[in-house]
């Protein structure tokens, strides 16, 4: 007989697109199924790089752009074997962002002098998140960020701005562009009614987290790795 493993499942967007209504609405249906599940959020801020995080977030530190990068991958890293095992141990997880927003908002970020310069080069933005644990389903949320805006509006947090909301959507387009084989990237228009954009996303995975996987857990960007 195969041993079978749990889904891991990515829901990432811009700030305000529902990634926290979404995350904990499909962890209500897990439960619903009684399907086992463990909802992680990144950043994590309880960790000790978690509170660095925070605090830079909050704009009450400052710290060098290649820095704070590099902290966020590691507050990934420091959840890595965490999530494997939990896989392997028939866990579901979803994940309220990940990687992919690593990357994108880094990878957004310009220099003040001219907008169309990046700060941070895409690639190296990449590589540190090389060979952390793959999600086996992306859901996009994707929303105009004007749209986004009149959900409350942007807090007070660093990167929600619109101009580069607007950059880090484009960013999340090429990273789902390259997403790799194995890795089901799903587009969800997140403009529609919570239930409707719920009902989307258990269908995007219903399939996935009733029938496990045979595959190990995959490694994101393995390939990469010359
Ligand atoms: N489908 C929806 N339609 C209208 N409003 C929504 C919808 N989903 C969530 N909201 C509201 O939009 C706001 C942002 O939702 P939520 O906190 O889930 O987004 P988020 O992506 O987690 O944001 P952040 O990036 O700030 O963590 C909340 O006030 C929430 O109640
Ligand atoms: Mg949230």
């Amino acid at each position: 007989m195969t041993t079978k493993r749990a889904p891991f499942i990515v829901v990432e967007g811009l700030d305000r697109s529902g990634k926290t209504t979404q995350t904990s609405l499909l962890q209500a249906r897990l439960e619903k199924e009684n399907v086992p599940n463990r909802l992680l959020k990144f950043p994590d801020r309880t960790t000790t790089i978690g509170k660095m995080i925070d605090s830079y977030l909050k704009s009450t530190s400052e710290l060098d752009d290649h820095v704070i990068h590099l902290l966020f991958s590691a507050n990934r890293w420091e959840l890595a074997s965490t999530i494997e095992n939990l896989l392997n141990e028939g866990v579901t997880v979803i994940a309220d962002r990940y990687a992919f927003s690593g990357i994108a908002f880094s990878a957004s970020k310009v220099e003040a002098s001219d907008a169309t310069v990046p700060k941070l080069p895409f690639e190296w933005c990449r590589a540190p998140d090389i060979g952390l644990p793959a999600p086996d389903a992306v859901l996009f949320l994707d929303i105009a960020p004007e749209q986004a805006r009149l959900r409350g509006g942007y807090g007070d947090e660093r990167y929600e701005k619109e101009e580069m909301q607007a950059r880090v959507r484009q960013a999340f387009k090429r990273i789902g562009e390259e997403a790799e084989e194995g890795t089901l990237w799903v587009v969800v228009d997140a403009g529609s009614e919570r239930d409707v954009v719920a009902e989307e996303m258990w269908g995007s995975v219903e399939a996935l987290v009733q029938r496990g996987l045979t595959a190990p857990v995959g490694r994101l960007w393995k390939d990469r790795v010359l």
